[in-house]
């Protein structure tokens, strides 16, 4: 009989000890739904904010000098595609986001044709202001920014990283290859432990000059999609 007793003790001890009494005695609801998501989400718009203002604040670039507006980005920060262009032309530096200009016009058209569009992407570039007469930007501009354009990839933690011709591909993958070599394949690009699916395809604004090549640009965009299913 004792026995019995001591064991129903030992059990009802262990169940106390399961028990968190805080949220028994709290007479407030609890909230399952206010998980971390939205902290990590005011985070990202900040630590985006903090490199714009950076960014806006950079001393000594000609760049900048020369140029009416900085073009940081357009998009969606959480999405986990992010796009990785050159440097703004003349009507991205008129309005001050990327690829608005008749290139951006086929960037959002090859986007559809695979199911997305600005509000599932983010979009920058590597230079964030207009190089004059839309010359690539030099070496010594893109080690520049090169900092910068690697903290926005570590903010917006994307899954995949489409680059847009050479000056992208360079930055970022350090590949001097011709593209038509490059694209087609995914490259894990590795920053701050984190390990990104790239791939490499054509500039739009080169496809407006070879049309031809599209083709070719249409298998990239293919092996995205099946990608994200994936992911
Ligand atoms: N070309 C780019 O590389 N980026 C733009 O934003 C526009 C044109």
């Amino acid at each position: 009989m004792s026995k019995n007793i001591n064991t129903k003790l030992i059990k009802l001890i262990k169940y106390y000890s399961l028990i968190n009494h805080n949220l028994i005695l709290k007479n407030k609801s609890i909230n399952r739904y206010s998980q971390k998501q939205p902290n990590i989400q005011k985070d990202k718009a900040q630590s985006l904010k903090k490199l714009r203002d950076e960014i806006k604040d950079i001393k000594n670039c000609k760049l900048k000098e020369s140029a009416s507006n900085l073009v940081f980005s357009d998009g969606n920060p959480n999405s986990k595609v992010m796009i990785i262009g050159e440097g703004p032309g003349a009507n991205e530096d008129k309005e001050g986001f990327p690829f608005v200009g008749r290139a951006g016009q086929l960037l959002d058209k090859m986007l559809n044709a695979i199911n997305l569009n600005r509000t599932k992407v983010y979009i920058t570039n590597v230079v964030n202001y207009r190089p004059p007469e839309n010359r690539k930007p030099t070496e010594k501009e893109v080690k520049r920014y090169l900092p910068f354009l690697k903290r926005h990839i570590e903010i917006v933690n994307p899954k995949i990283i489409l680059l847009l011709g050479s000056t992208a591909m360079n930055a970022i993958l350090g590949n001097t290859d011709v593209i038509s070599k490059v694209r087609g394949k995914w490259y894990k690009f590795e920053i701050n432990k984190l390990k990104i699916y790239s791939i490499v395809s054509f500039h739009p604004a080169y496809l407006l000059r070879q049309p031809e090549q599209k083709k070719y640009s249409w298998i990239d965009l293919k092996m995205i999609r099946e990608k994200l299913k994936k992911l």
